[in-house]
Parts: structure tokens; C-alpha cells; sequence
């Protein structure tokens, strides 16, 4: 399956690219969002952009075909992003988007373990080269270790039990056993989430280091754009974007950074219809006011 991409329009009004520009995308995914900028900086602009899992990168470099000789890819965590750019020598960009989560692609590819719609491997690593995966965080953490985990990741009132019911169902090595065992103990509460949501979060977040990846790309920023340029984000739950309004706001304070959007910009209507998964999107965006010190 193709992702779909979120807020197009919106990114493009606030990072509002200029011709000649250079922009970094800090997560590529399939590329629709970098296509949609390289679109925007003419044939003198420049999309750097980056992703940490392979498969997508390649699928969005085939996909680019008119505007191939304006956009450079990227592999590794946005965390490293400064360093990788640094080393492209082009000083400070013009604006940065980070599109935070997982694809459509990587949620619903059974391969990749994300889903549990469907059975497949225990994996959930965005870069599968690399890593612990979700089998890995069930089979040897504690089962204390696991219910914390649990709990603060996935924001699940049944942490505990969830636990217990993975401790004693090791080794687990599929998304369909994982359910299994969740199911056990989690009995459906609400039609529209599934008792596997929650804990599915938590492991995929655990497993890829999520939040402190969001902190470390946060602290990068004046090392990633000059002053006058726009970083815009998206974020899908509210641990993400509790990270980013905190630090936006501490920018803000600082003077190193202006809050443009002063409440979070969610997708029209119209997009939710289209796009269901899209109703969660929050989108925030500040214009850095200093450069590197
Ligand atoms: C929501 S998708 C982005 C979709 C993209 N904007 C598009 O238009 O197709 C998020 C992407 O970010 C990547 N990603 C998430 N966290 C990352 C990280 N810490 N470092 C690098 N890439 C990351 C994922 O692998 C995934 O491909």
C-alpha cells in the first residue's frame, strides 16, 4: 500500500519555499511531501531528504523522475541529520519539515511487524538494518521492564497485566501471538480502538527510540537552519507533540525562535474524509530568529 501523504497544502503554505532554496526533509518516507517542495525551489533549489528505512528511500527515489537533479537523499536517523548535512558543506538551510511516525507503506506491510491487522514477524524497526526488534524488547526485558514501558509509551491502563501475559507467553516472536496474549488479558472497551493499539504504539516507539529522536532533531535545529527559516512539523499523538510545543515554546522564550502557528493547525474536513488516518495530524511550525552560535 502507497502512502498517503498528510497536510501537503498546509506544509507548503508554512514553510513556504522559495525559489533557489535549499530544504531539508527530515523524513522522506515515500516523498510526496519533497516532490511537493522541489516542486516549489525551481531548477537553483535544492531538497535534501532523509529517512532511516531503505525500502522507503528507494521507493521514493524511483518515484522521482522531472525533478530528480534537484533532490539528494539521505540514510539515518533524523538525530544525525546535522552531522550528514554538515558534511554536505551547503551552511544552513532554508527551512526543515519532519513528518514524524511511521508510512501507511511501513504500517501495513505485515513484513515489517507494525501492524496487527495482519501476522508477521515481530520486527517494527524503521530501519531494519539495525537494532533490537520488538521480539527482541518482549523476549528480554523484565516484565517490570515491559509493563513501565507499556504504560508510558502507550499510555495503557493495563500495562501490568499486558506484561505478565507477555512474560509468560516467551518467547514471542510474531505480531499475531503478541495479539494473542494482548487479547487475553485487554477486553475490547470501545468500537474504534482495538485492545492491540496501545501497547503496538509502545513497542514501535520503544524500538526505534522515537522521542529521544524528536529531542535530538529539536536540539540540531540551529545547527540545520539559518535565520528566517521555517521548521514545520507534523506529529501523531500526544507524547510527540507535548515534546515539540514544549521546546517550540522554549525557543520562543529564548529569542531563538518565533511560534508562528500559535495553536496547532489540524487537516480540513475535507482531508479527514479523504484521509481517516489524517483526523490525528497536528501540524506546528516557528521561524528560527538566530543561526548556529
Ligand atoms: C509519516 S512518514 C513521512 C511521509 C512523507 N512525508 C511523505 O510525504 O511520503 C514518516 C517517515 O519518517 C521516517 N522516520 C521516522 N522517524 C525517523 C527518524 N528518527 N529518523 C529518520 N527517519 C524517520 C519513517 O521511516 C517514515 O518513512
Amino acid at each position: 500500500m502507497q502512502h498517503v501523504p498528510v497536510m501537503t497544502a498546509e506544509v507548503l503554505q508554512w514553510l513556504a519555499p522559495r525559489e533557489g532554496g535549499v530544504y531539508l526533509d527530515a523524513t522522506c518516507g515515500l516523498g510526496s511531501h519533497t516532490k511537493a517542495i522541489a516542486a516549489h525551489v525551481g531548477a537553483g533549489g535544492l531538497v535534501v531528504s532523509n529517512d532511516r528505512d531503505a525500502e522507503s528511500l528507494a521507493m521514493a527515489r524511483a518515484s522521482v523522475t522531472e525533478q530528480a537533479e534537484r533532490i539528494q537523499f539521505t540514510q539515518g536517523p533524523f538525530s544525525s541529520l546535522a552531522d550528514r548535512w554538515k558534511a554536505m558543506g551547503r551552511g544552513l538551510a532554508n527551512g526543515l519539515v519532519a513528518d514524524l511516525g511511521v508510512s501507511r507503506y511501513q504500517l501495513t506491510t505485515p513484513e515489517r511487524g507494525m501492524t496487527f491487522m495482519a501476522d508477521g514477524p515481530l520486527d517494527m524497526r524503521m530501519d531494519r538494518s539495525q537494532g533490537e526488534t520488538a521480539a527482541d524488547v518482549c523476549n528480554h526485558s523484565s516484565e517490570l521492564e515491559l509493563a513501565n514501558l507499556i504504560y508510558e509509551y502507550g499510555e495503557e491502563r493495563r500495562s501490568r497485566q499486558i506484561a505478565r501475559a507477555i512474560a509468560q507467553g516467551r518467547p514471542v516472536t510474531t505480531t499475531g501471538q503478541l495479539c494473542r496474549l494482548i487479547t487475553q488479558v485487554t477486553p475490547r472497551t470501545s468500537r474504534t480502538i482495538a485492545p492491540e493499539t496501545k501497547t503496538f504504539q509502545a513497542l514501535r516507539i520503544a524500538v526505534n527510540h522515537e522521542l529521544d529522536e524528536i529531542k535530538a532533531l529539536l536540539n540540531a535545529l540551529p545547527e540545520l537552519v539559518g535565520p528566517g527559516g521555517r521548521v514545520v512539523t507534523i506529529s501523531f499523538h500526544s507524547l510527540e507533540d507535548r515534546i515539540l510545543k514544549q521546546h517550540f515554546q522554549a525557543l520562543g522564550r529564548s529569542g531563538q525562535a518565533r511560534v508562528l502557528t500559535k495553536h496547532v493547525v489540524a487537516p480540513s474536513n475535507e482531508e479527514v474524509r479523504r484521509n481517516p488516518p489524517s483526523r490525528s495530524a497536528k501540524l506546528r511550525c516557528v521561524e528560527m530568529m538566530t543561526g548556529e552560535e
